[in-house]
């Protein structure tokens, strides 16, 4: 069955959010990309959206790591997230703490490796260059960057993204931007 025939069922609940941190169109991409994944490790994970729209089309039982501040505007959503997916047999754990923590890294070491991680915590290039070297790095499969997009000179908006560009240069990559200006987008850097 193609992604999107699932998708927008899922897709209603993110929707619902008083405000939309992903363009379905990308994740759409990301759900194809992930298909059938054992595990994912998603580093800021705010109401839960993207673990809700991934999970299903991950392997029955697949491992599910969220780590976030879990701040209490959001978190009933993830928890409510993570509840339902856990019913649905993922294997699903909530880290809650700063991802740069030597307490959060060990919690999530415990947990890994991860065929896949995707980074969407602090945005500044020293935090996203961080969740890479203490996360994404170690993805077995693949590591994804949300919110890479670009300006109009092509500067990116978030230093996320120059954290991407730079290991685009050395690594196979995928590109998922639907409409720069929204300043999402996706970048996945294969291994
Ligand atoms: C853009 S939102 C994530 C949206 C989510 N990935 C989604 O697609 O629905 C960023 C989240 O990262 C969390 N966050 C920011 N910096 C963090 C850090 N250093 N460690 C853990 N979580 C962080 C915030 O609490 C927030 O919930």
């Amino acid at each position: 069955m193609p992604v999107a025939d699932g998708f927008w069922e899922r897709w209603k609940r993110i929707e619902a959010f008083p405000e939309r941190v992903q363009n379905p169109l990308e994740l759409i991409a990301l759900c194809e990309a992930t298909w059938g994944a054992n595990s994912f490790l998603e580093i800021g994970s705010k109401r839960g959206g993207t673990l809700w729209c991934v999970a299903a089309h991950m392997a029955k039982g697949a491992r599910i790591v969220s780590v976030d501040l879990h701040h209490p505007p959001f978190y009933p959503d993830l928890s409510a997230i993570a509840d339902d997916l856990r019913n649905e047999s993922f294997d699903v754990h909530t880290v809650r703490g700063y991802s740069q923590s030597v307490t959060t890294q060990a919690a999530v070491d415990a947990l890994g490796p991860f065929e896949w991680v995707f980074i969407d915590g602090n945005h500044t290039r020293e935090c996203a260059g961080n969740d890479w070297a203490r996360y994404g790095s170690k993805a077995t499969k693949a590591c994804a960057f949300h919110d890479i997009a670009w300006d109009q000179t092509g500067r990116p908006f978030h230093g996320c993204g120059e954290v991407f560009n730079e290991l685009a240069k050395s690594y196979a990559h995928d590109v998922v931007v639907v409409d720069p200006a929204e300043q999402m987008g996706i970048g996945i850097i294969w291994k």
